[in-house]
């Protein structure tokens, strides 16, 4: 049986995943943009999990790629301060001039050491 440490609650649709980086990719705290079938995503070790996220910040596309994780889930947009949840896509923090839009983020699963991201 595989490995699964999943988010994703609906495993019906097991075609929709794609292998985006080995496990090992990235340390816990850790982001990167990685290519899903030819569409850049940003992912993260949270240490507890695997997220998957838009690479540019919704707020003026500044890219989120390689920026630290804070307290497990929270990143901080390097441009405008803006925090983000990456589990969530919430904004937790609005930028330094009031915007505080939420970012997509994207199901992910891990299957025999495989991190996989479905972009559906
Ligand atoms: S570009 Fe990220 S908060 Fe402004």
């Amino acid at each position: 049986m595989p490995d699964t440490n999943s988010t994703d609650t609906n495993s019906t649709d097991t075609n929709s995943f794609v292998d985006a980086a080995p496990t090992d990719y990235l340390e816990p705290g850790e982001t990167a943009i990685v290519d899903v079938d030819g569409t850049p995503v940003a992912i993260a070790n949270t240490g507890e999990k695997w997220c998957a996220f838009q690479p540019m910040c919704p707020h003026q596309e500044t890219p989120l790629g390689g920026v630290p994780l804070m307290r497990g889930t929270l990143l901080r947009c390097p441009e405008h301060g803006s925090v983000f949840d990456v589990s969530t896509g919430e904004c937790v923090l609005p930028s330094n001039d009031g915007w505080s839009g939420n970012m997509h983020t994207f199901r992910t699963r891990v299957v025999d050491d495989v991190v996989q991201i479905s972009l559906d």
